[in-house]
């Protein structure tokens, strides 16, 4: 199911759906699998997203999701500093 959420105040789509194969960057045809395995290899900025599958760089709708990929990411590696 498709859940895109309309941000008024900000002007900015949100998608809040979870499902890998949905779209995120609509303008560049990314799907949330492609960002989370780039994520995953170690593409971890939003400056490498960007350089590598061309997120974010059209009309920036999807810019605030793949920050919310990013933080998730960043946040089990700070789970896992504080754990050691
Ligand atoms: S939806 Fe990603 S740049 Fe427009």
């Amino acid at each position: 199911m498709l859940i895109i959420i309309v941000n008024i105040a900000n002007n900015t789509l949100v998608n809040h759906s979870r499902n890998p194969l949905m779209y995120v960057c609509i303008c560049n045809d990314v799907k949330e699998k492609q960002i989370k395995a780039a994520i995953a290899s170690g593409i971890d900025t939003l400056d490498g997203l960007k350089d590598t599958l061309d997120v974010a760089t059209c009309c920036g709708c999807c810019e605030p999701m793949v920050n919310d990929y990013l933080e998730e990411h960043h946040a089990k590696f700070d789970v896992l500093a504080y754990a050691v």
